[in-house]
């Protein structure tokens, strides 16, 4: 690589460097110390991790005789169509919860108090939650005539969000206020749509996924 093609990288390196800066010193001002910044960002991905998984895994080892058992809904459509599987929701549940557990078990092994408690309760909600969340995504997609596999860019990143968030919500909703905070809903906002293309993106050049989305 030419020095003038490797002082562009540092250059623009260097300008994200302090892009990031910038942006925790305005974070600071406005009385968030960037301890607590860091927290909430790994406290979202620990309270999400049991329901961004199954969505993969349910890719990975979906397949066979669909939900909705290739009824079609009074539209004449399919209710759910043939991307949402009995064998994906099961395995994507059961690799939601298995997540949980191992996260429940690690929390207790090395001390982690500082982030989120999981219960088996708020696992097995976030993991059920994230698929029935999918599942009703699917059902309103299929009534506005959009066929299997299609882009709906907001809903398909935010289904699972809507349904684990909801879940827990409703069943248990003294946890989902124990541990969600502002900062931290921010943060699952922010990083699902970017966990979301990029899981996707992978999925799709190792041939798991039909579409990049
Ligand atoms: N999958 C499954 N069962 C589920 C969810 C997903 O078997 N409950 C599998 C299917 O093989 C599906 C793939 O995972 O095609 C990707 O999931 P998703 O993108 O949610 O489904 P789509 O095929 O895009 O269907 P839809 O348009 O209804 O979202
Ligand atoms: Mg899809």
């Amino acid at each position: 690589m030419s020095t003038v093609a490797q002082f562009s990288i540092i250059f623009r390196l260097s300008n994200l460097n302090v892009c990031i800066c910038c942006l925790l010193q305005v974070l600071e001002c406005c009385f968030i110390s960037i301890d607590l910044i860091i927290l909430s960002l790994l406290s979202a991905v620990w309270i999400m991790l049991p329901a961004y998984l199954p969505n993969p895994i349910a890719a990975l080892f979906g397949g066979g005789t669909p939900v909705d058992l290739g009824r079609n809904f009074s539209d004449g459509k399919r209710v759910f169509g043939d991307g949402k599987t009995f064998r994906g929701l099961i395995v994507g549940i059961l690799a939601g919860i298995g997540i949980g557990i191992v996260q429940i078990l690690a929390s207790g092994a090395f001390g982690w108090e500082n982030l989120p408690e999981q219960t088996y309760m708020s696992i097995t909600l976030l993991a059920t939650g994230a698929l029935l969340g999918d599942l009703c995504k699917s059902f309103f997609k299929r009534r506005l005539g959009k066929e299997r596999g299609t882009k709906w860019p907001v809903a398909d990143m935010y289904d699972l969000v809507a349904g684990a968030l909801l879940m827990v919500l409703v069943f248990d909703s003294a946890w989902f206020f124990a541990n969600m905070t502002l900062l931290i809903f921010i943060f699952i906002l922010i990083l699902t749509p970017i966990l979301h293309r990029g899981i996707n993106i992978i999925g799709y050049h190792l041939k798991i996924k039909e579409v990049p989305w």
